[in-house]
């Protein structure tokens, strides 16, 4: 993996249209192998209709694919909730773990729920903690 300070930036997004699961599949595989290959690692949620992805790796390569992202058409209203350097990466398992709304359990739909109108009622500063929800995901189940 490329060397180099950790970037850290965590967004929030709202599909386009209905995003049929094969769809999914294709962001997800293809993000998963090009990250792997550009030392990005991180998580990739979606639930009703929304994305949070986090990426982190090195801050040339994250804030390009921010860039790429943001371009993307299956997807519209990227807010990003934070962007700056992290200590260390939050995420084990494949380079970009994805977990499905059915391998969501109660608590972190509320949490992701919760998170989501504060986004929508206050933006890119919601006021709620991300390290808290993003330590529920830290232990990644496959999807
Ligand atoms: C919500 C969402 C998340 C994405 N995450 C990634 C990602 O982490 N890595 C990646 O390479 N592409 C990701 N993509 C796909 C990119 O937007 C883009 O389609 C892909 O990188 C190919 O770009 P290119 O056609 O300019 O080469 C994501 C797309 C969406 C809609």
């Amino acid at each position: 993996m490329p060397s180099g300070a950790l970037h850290r930036i965590i967004y929030m997004s709202t599909a386009v249209g209905v995003l049929r699961a094969e769809e999914l599949d294709r962001i997800y595989l293809r993000a998963q192998a090009a990250n792997a290959r550009a030392g990005i690692t991180g998580l990739m949620l979606f639930y009703e209709g929304v994305f949070l992805q986090v990426l982190e790796g090195p801050a040339a390569g994250v804030t390009s694919l921010l860039e790429r992202i943001r371009r993307d058409r299956r997807h519209s209203s990227v807010i990003v909730l934070e962007s700056g350097p992290a200590d260390e990466r939050s995420f084990g398992g494949s380079a970009m773990n994805f977990v499905s709304a059915r391998k969501l359990s109660p608590g972190e739909k509320q949490a992701f729920s919760d998170l989501r109108m504060a986004v929508t009622a206050r933006g890119a500063s919601p006021g709620i903690d991300l390290s808290d929800l993003l330590a529920a995901f830290g232990a990644i189940r496959p999807a």
